[in-house]
């Protein structure tokens, strides 16, 4: 049997009822991450996500990827080397108890979004599963840069991957404009 649903179940089960002492542990753990991240998890530079609000899984998943050397990135996989898992852990569950707020701009229609994107990714960018990100409010910068890094195959998924290759140039541009232009919200949730 593999062990990866297990273990993301436990995290589902940590982020339902996460205990002070992790959160105050994750809390602390931010300060290493707040000057490009920010302590609610809004990216305070174009080239990093925001994190604020994104499903405990997901965090995990991505830092603990960057530490093995599955995904890789000079500033992340310097950052996660120096973490155990269970200080990712806790910083994961400090981000993701906060929860992230999309706005459309005005006028625009949910309709008209990403038809290819929203049953994971939401037509505001919030994100469907417990394994994807949010998009909401990130720069199209990054979103751009993450789809040519799936289409490349210096980032490896089994569905983005597929995704990604689908896609142009434009419509990679055109996509990642519809879900940067969504303003978004970070806010703790009330404990
Ligand atoms: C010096 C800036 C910097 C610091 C400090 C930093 N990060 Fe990052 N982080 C980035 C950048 C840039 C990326 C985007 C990497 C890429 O393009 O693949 C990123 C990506 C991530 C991702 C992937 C998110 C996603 O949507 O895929 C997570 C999770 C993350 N960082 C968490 C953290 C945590 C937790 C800390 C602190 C322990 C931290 N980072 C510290 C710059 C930083
Ligand atoms: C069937 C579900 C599904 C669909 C459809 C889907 N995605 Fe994803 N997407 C995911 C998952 C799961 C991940 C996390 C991949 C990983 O673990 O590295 C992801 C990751 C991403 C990321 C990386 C974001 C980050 O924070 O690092 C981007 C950008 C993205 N998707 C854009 C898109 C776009 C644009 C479309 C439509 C053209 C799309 N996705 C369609 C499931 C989906």
């Amino acid at each position: 049997m593999r062990r990866s649903p297990l273990l993301a179940l436990g995290g589902v089960i940590l982020a339902g009822g996460v205990s002070a002492a992790d959160l105050d542990e994750g809390r602390k753990l931010a300060n290493m991450c707040r000057t490009c991240h920010g302590i609610d998890g809004y990216a305070t530079i174009p080239i990093a996500p925001h994190i604020g609000g994104e499903p405990q899984e997901y965090l995990e998943a991505q830092l603990m990827a960057f530490k093995t050397g599955q995904r890789e990135h000079e500033m992340m996989t310097v950052v996660t080397a120096g973490l155990s898992a269970e200080q990712i852990a806790d910083v994961s569950a400090w981000y993701s108890a906060h929860e992230a707020l999309a706005t459309l701009p005005e006028g625009v229609d949910p309709g008209d979004a990403p038809q290819a994107c929203v049953s994971c990714h939401g037509a505001d960018g919030i994100s469907q599963l417990l394994d994807a990100p949010n998009l909401a409010g990130e720069t199209n910068i990054y979103i751009d840069t993450q789809l040519k890094a799936f289409k490349r195959g210096l980032r490896d998924h089994e569905i983005m991957s597929e995704v990604a290759a689908a896609l142009s140039d434009a419509e990679m541009r055109e996509i990642a404009d519809w879900y940067a232009a969504i303003s978004l919200e970070i806010v703790p949730v009330a404990e």
